[in-house]
């Protein structure tokens, strides 16, 4: 639905009285179109010792003709990385302020700032380091809460090994596919693979793909399978038999297929993989359907809090047991998930739905960690979308949605495409080291975690 603030603020004369008054500016963001360059303008590379993880990155960047600078100098940077794998004390901490405080005074509208680091806690037993690896969290959400012009900033802590498997997250981040991600920890490499294979196409990543997306009917599910199509897959669209006409649309739309299915169904797994059998299987899952059922908790009835956890969280577990037996995804596949930061922070009114979308940050955190999937080298993630523009957040009162439009960094409520890139750059196999993530698309929404 349309943003009336945000076109009355970006007007000649509303943006002149938001500036006498004060009030927030929502830039519209760069969205990714393909061919786009990776990143438009030059990316500033800084760092702390011999910043192994920028130099790297600035290798793969000079090759696709990004000009990569150690200094500002005139220029309005498109991005800033700065790689502060190497701090061991506070002090070195002093680096970081070195790169960001010229280098975001010079970084231009949509611009980037991705700092890279080690996870907090990989075994040392240096409360120091512990201290100043977590601190890197500290300056990234704060510098995405400073950014302005629609800029995001991020956190990519890379472990051990995994050094040669973080372009796909590097290039997600420079992209408008990111628009709506800010404020996040990526994390590549803590479980699972520490390696990744480079596409023939970052344009097509998911060419010659086979991708279930549930839920696909329409709003997020149906962005989830335009962008899985615009980017190579062969999209599987799953619904309710009552939302058939709209399924078929998606599914004619993008050159899929429609499976008119309820995910509650006791065999929905099976025949989702009865269904794929034509494809010779299935690479990508995306976890995408669900319901809110919103009461305040004294006032929920059983089957509020039936219906809500049956769809969002039980047919998940359910369908996973046939989807990852026999037939079902191949080795090498894709497992996302869609949360909510419901399902962090909590919400009023949202009990039963908060505990559906905090379970599946527990499915991910426990999937990650199966040695039986990281042997057949199957990643599983979430997505914990904030507000996005849907039919859902469209019935919200006025007052609730206007505030849950403006209190993030960015000022504005995502789209529905910002969370289906996010779920596409998750389902990449070039995003075969990035395993176990659970990652906002909420404009770093001020409320709650
Ligand atoms: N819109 C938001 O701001 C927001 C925020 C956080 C999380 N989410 C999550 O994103 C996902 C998509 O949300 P949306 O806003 O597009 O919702 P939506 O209501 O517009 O679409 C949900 C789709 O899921 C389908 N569905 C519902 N129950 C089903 C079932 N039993 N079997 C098969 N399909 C079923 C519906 O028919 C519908 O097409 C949901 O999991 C939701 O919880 C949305």
């Amino acid at each position: 639905m349309s943003d009336t603030y945000s076109s009355l603020v970006n007007s000649p004369i509303g943006a002149r009285i938001a500036g006498a008054l004060g009030l927030p500016k929502p830039t519209e963001l760069r969205r990714y179109e393909p061919g786009a360059p990776i990143v438009p303008g030059p990316v500033l590379l800084g760092g702390h010792g011999a910043a192994p993880l920028a130099v790297k990155i600035g290798a793969v960047l000079s090759t696709h003709n990004v000009q990569v600078l150690s200094d500002p100098g005139q220029h309005r940077l498109g991005a800033v990385i700065l790689d502060l794998s190497e701090v061991r004390t506070p002090a070195d901490l002093e680096s970081a302020r070195a790169v960001l405080a010229p280098g975001l005074k010079a970084l231009g509208k949509h611009g980037r700032v991705i700092v890279l680091g080690r996870p907090p806690f990989d075994g040392h037993k240096d409360p120091a380091l512990g201290a100043v690896r977590r601190a890197l969290e500290g300056i990234t959400r704060s510098v995405g809460k400073e950014l302005r012009g629609g800029g995001t900033a991020n956190l990519v802590l890379v472990s051990d090994g995994a050094d040669g498997a973080i372009e796909s997250t590097i290039r997600f981040l420079l992209s408008g596919r990111s628009a709506y991600v800010s404020g996040q920890v990526f994390t590549v490499g803590a479980t699972g693979a520490t390696a990744a294979p480079v596409p023939d196409s970052w344009d097509r990543p998911l060419e010659g793909k086979v991708a279930v997306v549930t839920g696909a009917a329409r709003g997020i599910g149906a962005a989830i399978a335009d962008v899985m199509a615009r980017d190579g897959a062969k999209v599987v669209c799953v619904d309710v038999p009552s939302a058939g006409d709209a399924l078929a649309k998606v599914a004619n739309r993008i050159g899929g297929t429609a499976l008119q299915l309820d995910v509650t169904a006791e065999d929905a797994g099976a025949r989702i993989v009865e269904h794929c059998a034509r494809f010779g299987g299935i690479d990508i899952v995306v976890h995408n359907a669900g319901i809110t059922r919103d009461k305040l908790l004294v006032n929920t009835d059983e089957d509020r809090w039936r219906s809500v956890l049956d769809v969002n969280l039980l047919s998940i577990l359910r369908m996973n047991e046939a989807l990852l037996g026999e037939g079902g995804v191949r080795d090498g596949g894709h497992i996302v998930l869609v949360s909510s930061t419901s399902g962090i922070a909590g919400n009023r009114g949202q009990a039963n739905y908060a505990a559906s979308k905090a379970g599946i940050i527990g499915v991910v955190e426990t999937m990650a960690h199966e040695e039986d999937l990281a042997a057949r080298r199957i990643t599983v993630n979430a997505v914990a979308p904030g507000f996005i523009e849907t039919e859902m957040t469209a019935r919200m009162p006025v007052a609730t949605r206007e505030l849950g439009r403006r209190v993030n960094s960015l000022s504005q409520g995502g789209l529905p495409i910002d969370v289906a890139e996010t779920i596409a750059y998750f389902a990449q196999d070039a995003s075969a080291a990035v395993n176990g993530n659970v990652v906002r698309v909420c404009g770093q929404g001020w409320l709650g975690a």
